[in-house]
């Protein structure tokens, strides 16, 4: 099994782009899950799901890594702004964080969409292809439950471990 510094280097590796672009730095200042905010709560989901990766050996960790780091980036500037009613949130947010994905990374496979656009499921109907995105759909809600008891100090030492510069609202 992996250990959480082999997890975290690869997802520094493998996400590099992504940790660096402004808008997941952006997501930083968007809370989320009442003491997170939308940036740490992608951390969070890559690290469980690459940590349930680890139980099927044909999964693919590039695309999980990189669809589960942008999943949530449509909710930014977006929840309650423009998506007015929560179906709507629940149903838009995963498609425009798909786009959201592609313009931080010029394109991106028809997985990284999968696992993206059917993250919301079951709450939306569409369900997910592959393996990764059923990952997805169960690393979410984990992490959607122990989320509102996260500590400042753990978001700040992941911020450290991960090499991101940022202050982070947590
Ligand atoms: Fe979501
Ligand atoms: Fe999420």
């Amino acid at each position: 099994m992996r250990s959480k510094e082999d997890i975290e280097k690869e997802i520094r590796t493998v996400g590099k782009d992504i940790l660096a672009s402004d808008m997941f730095i952006r997501g930083f200042s968007q809370s989320h899950h009442f003491r997170s905010n939308v940036s740490d709560h992608e951390l969070h989901v890559t690290k469980a799901a690459l940590r349930l990766a680890g139980l099927f050996a044909s999964a693919d960790r590039e695309a999980l890594i990189r669809a589960c780091l942008c999943h949530d980036m449509g909710l930014i500037g977006n929840r309650k702004v423009v998506y007015t009613t929560g179906r709507m949130c629940i149903t838009q947010h995963p498609l425009d964080s798909a786009t959201r994905a592609e313009d931080i990374l010029g394109s991106i496979s028809e997985k990284e969409r999968d696992i993206i656009e059917h993250h919301m499921f079951p709450l939306i109907l569409k369900r997910p292809d592959s393996i990764e995105a059923v990952l997805i759909c169960i690393a979410d809600k984990y992490c959607a439950l122990y989320e509102p008891f996260t500590v400042r100090s753990s978001s700040v030492k992941l911020h450290s471990r991960m090499r991101i510069p940022v202050h982070a609202m947590a």
